[in-house]
């Protein structure tokens, strides 16, 4: 059978990237692995980069709400003062979802002690799954490694 059309939205947060300062290089990782994956097939309808401000980063995750299966935000999740981006998912999120954050940390802490200084988060709002990863190219390259076998059968659940 074929593989499940599964659409994406990739939000890259940080000031830096939206500024054109430096080149986001988090958000086109995501959209090349998605490509590649032979688990699904990805739809990506939406690549942003939008600053580490809150109210960008919910008003983002709202407009896609409900018009793609599962946004994946990179970056913002650390210590820094201007890392909102766990605290402006949980403002929109309805239903946390705690394994996925476990699997992600879990995979993390494999590659680096320093994961435990990313805060992301995940969760569910209206049949969009919304997911934080860190702002990096390998954070995200290992993040996904535990995403890919368990994204078609979480979205087929939520809708
Ligand atoms: N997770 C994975 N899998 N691999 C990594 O290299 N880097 C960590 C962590 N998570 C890392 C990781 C580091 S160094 C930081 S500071 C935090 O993610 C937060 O990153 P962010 O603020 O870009 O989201």
């Amino acid at each position: 059978s074929q593989p499940q059309r599964i659409a994406f939205a990739i939000v890259t947060v940080s000031d830096t990237a939206s500024a054109k300062t430096k080149e986001d290089l988090s958000g086109p990782a995501i959209h090349q692995l998605l490509i590649a994956s032979k688990r699904f097939e990805a739809d990506i309808s939406s690549s942003v980069i939008i600053a580490d401000e809150s109210e960008e980063i919910k008003q983002t995750l709202l407009s896609l709400t409900d018009r793609v299966d599962v946004i994946l935000t990179t970056g913002g999740t650390g210590f820094a003062p201007r890392d909102v981006t766990p605290e402006a998912t949980k403002a929109v999120i309805e239903r946390d979802c705690p394994g996925i954050v476990t699997a992600l940390l879990m995979r993390s802490l494999q590659a680096t002690p320093l994961a435990a200084l990313s805060r992301l988060t995940a969760g569910i709002r209206g049949g969009t799954l919304i997911i934080n990863l860190p702002g990096s190219p390998k954070a995200v390259k290992e993040c996904f490694e535990v995403l890919e076998p368990i994204l078609s059968h979480a979205v087929n659940l939520i809708k």
